[in-house]
């Protein structure tokens, strides 16, 4: 039996007559330890009352959007954020259309939308409506954008033809959805993140700061989460939801993160250093703003705590030490900076992010980086979720061999 335990899965219902199988995947999940949220098409309700998920699963259904006592915490955004998989299992032929298209006409395709889940699709249908170039053509759509499928097997159909389009057994697509929410390696482990920038003040209107997004260590946080993890966020200002299943402490200055950090120390197993920290403050902020003058100013800077190396330096030569990741942005000598950067802040791994080109570093979803160890080195390429997920691989080896549990 596949294990759900900590997982939250949506199940999206289409309105077929396999529908009434879907009861039964959301009985696997439920088994399997999963918290299981339901959104059924306006067909689907049809074929299977949303009562009858309700008793399955322990919450009313989302049948509609446009329903004020339903939608009445933005139920579809919830839904959306809540998940670490969606299931649309029975996936019928318009619904599978519409989710092409990026249609929000229902609850399923809503839900869809404001997922940023991994999705697996469990298509049913008449055959011949499978063999369909149009229905080929939007789940060969859907894969391309890294959907999955599972099914449709062969075999008597409910009505009599014969051939691919029945549900995947409803065992193999809770199968396939244990494979794709991945292992739960870091029960147990508590995990702290550093993300955002930090933000120094000059004067109460004015500050020093960076354009970093906190993507990667939201993601980081996200993921560790999701296999397993205690999760704590310690994140500068940034405009992010809070990822689901992590305590998240919300800070301004360098200081105030460094702070927060020191306080979730203690039984630490984990640590990662993805927050762009100013390196500098104004060494005297002052209380009232600043008025211009004509003449040119100068600002004196000072020196903020180095929260990587402090958390590297306190560990260092200890048996049994957390393990720590450290994150080093550079425009220029990228391997050289990463491996003085992991003696120097006595890391264990460092994520190296060369800066100030396409496709990686502060504020788009994908990244480009160079995972540095005392050694070995991989790059690693996809979005901020896949590098976290290789970032995670690499300290989840290190640390069961280092902290067996
Ligand atoms: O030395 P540099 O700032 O390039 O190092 C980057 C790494 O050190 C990142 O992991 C960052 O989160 C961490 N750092 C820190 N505290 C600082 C400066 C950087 O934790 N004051």
């Amino acid at each position: 039996m596949s294990d759900f335990t900590g997982r939250t899965i949506v199940l999206g219902v289409g309105g077929g007559i396999a529908a009434y199988k879907a009861c039964e995947v959301a009985r696997l999940f439920v088994k399997g330890g999963g918290a299981v949220r339901v959104a059924m098409t306006e067909a689907a309700t049809r074929f299977v009352g949303p009562l009858t998920f309700q008793a399955l699963t322990g919450a009313a259904p989302l049948t509609d959007v446009l329903d004020a006592a339903q939608d009445r915490t933005y139920g579809h955004l919830e839904l959306g954020r809540a998940a670490d998989l969606l299931v649309v299992a029975p996936a019928t032929a318009d619904l599978i259309a519409r989710l092409r298209m990026g249609l929000a006409n229902d609850a399923v395709t809503t839900v869809a939308l404001a997922c940023d889940c991994p999705v697996l699709l469990a298509p049913a249908m008449n055959t011949r409506m499978w063999a369909n170039p149009a229905v080929r053509d939007n789940v060969a759509m859907l894969e391309k954008r890294g959907w999955h499928v599972v099914g449709p097997s062969s075999g008597a159909l409910a009505d009599g033809d014969i051939g691919p389009g029945r549900l995947a057994d409803p065992e193999e697509i809770a199968a396939a959805a244990a494979r794709l929410l991945g292992p739960r390696d870091l029960t147990g482990r508590k995990v702290v993140v550093t993300a955002g920038p930090t933000r120094e003040p000059i004067d109460p209107v004015r500050f020093i700061s960076n354009p970093s997004s906190g993507k990667m260590g939201f993601a980081v946080a996200k993921v560790a989460a999701r296999r397993g993890a205690r999760v704590v966020l310690v994140s500068g200002p940034v405009e992010l939801h809070d990822p689901p299943k992590v305590k998240v402490v919300r800070v301004g200055t360098a200081e105030e993160m460094a702070a927060a950090v020191e306080e979730e120390a203690n039984d630490l197993d984990l640590f990662v250093a993805a927050a762009a920290v100013s390196d500098y403050r104004p060494r005297d902020s002052v209380s009232q703003k600043k008025k211009k003058g004509d003449e040119d100013e100068a600002l004196v800077l000072t020196r903020t705590p180095d929260i990587l190396a402090g958390v590297g330096k306190r560990h260092s030569g200890r048996a049994g030490a957390p393990v720590i990741v450290g994150f080093a942005a550079e425009t220029e000598g990228l391997l050289e900076n990463a491996k003085k950067k992991l003696q120097a802040k006595k890391c264990d791994l460092v994520v190296a992010n060369k800066v100030g080109r396409p496709g990686a570093g502060f504020s788009g979803d994908r990244n480009r980086v160079v995972l540095v160890g005392p050694g070995e080195r991989a790059n690693v390429e996809g979005t901020k979720e896949e590098v976290a997920e290789a970032i995670l691989d690499w300290a989840v080896e290190l640390l069961d061999s280092r902290r067996p549990r």
